[in-house]
């Protein structure tokens, strides 16, 4: 199980120090939520934080884009040193275009879908993309509580996977803790964002090891 921290909950005033931690934690990938005030009522980083995050670490970034006409994003985070770049399927009527872009720079290319979209909504695209991202919150704000609804997706996503002999990864965003992680591993997920949870911990080393059960609290 790989894990990605989201920076949504780090300590903006010493980030460097909070990237440094997970490093020696562990970290798999660092997600990075940008978010634009249109498609999500919130407003986060941009590109030149994004590069600034790519000077302090070698852990490959994640960008999670939550925002409208997420195209004219595509060239400035790839320059700014995203190794992955998910953008909504809510977000535009050119999905697959946008796919053929991300690949066109040679890095990973991920859709996202919200707690209310059908994975159906992709299915013609899961031949191309490297990873699905199952929103188990709304998007926008972290804290908020795992919606259980959005197991049957994984597991969905997970069984066409196998059936059609596809290899995207999936990759679980939101409300992400130490309860619900091995459920959510065990229905097929490969990739665990969580915020609040692991910064919640002094230790992010003990948490990223909850996260994937290899520490057990009592
Ligand atoms: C929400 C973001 C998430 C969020 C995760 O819109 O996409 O990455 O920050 O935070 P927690 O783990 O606190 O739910
Ligand atoms: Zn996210």
């Amino acid at each position: 199980m790989k894990i990605a921290p989201s920076l949504l909950s780090a300590n903006f005033s010493d980030i460097k120090t909070d990237i440094k931690l997970l490093e020696k934690a562990g970290a798999d990938l660092i997600h990075i939520d940008v978010m634009d005030g249109h498609f999500v009522p919130n407003l986060t980083v941009g590109p030149s934080f994004v590069d600034a995050v790519k000077k302090i670490t070698d852990i490959p970034l994640d960008v999670h884009l939550m925002v409208d006409n997420p195209d004219m994003w595509i060239i400035p985070f790839y320059k700014a040193g995203a190794s992955y770049i998910t953008v909504h399927q809510e977000a535009t009527p050119h999905l697959d275009d946008i796919i053929q872009k991300i690949h066109n720079f040679g890095i990973k290319a991920g859709i996202s879908i919200c707690p209310s979209t059908s994975e159906e909504t992709i299915k013609y695209l899961l031949y191309d993309i490297d990873l699905v991202l199952v929103m188990s919150v709304n998007p926008g704000f972290g804290g908020q509580k795992f919606i259980k609804t959005q197991l049957k997706k994984v597991e969905r996503l997970a069984q066409i996977r196998e059936k059609k002999h596809l290899s995207y990864m999936i990759e679980v965003d939101g409300g992400v803790n130490d309860k619900n992680s091995d459920v959510l591993s065990a229905a097929g997920a490969d990739i665990l964002v969580a915020g609040s949870f692991i910064f919640s911990y002094k230790n992010y080393t003990d948490a990223i090891a909850l996260l994937r059960g290899t520490l057990c609290r009592f």
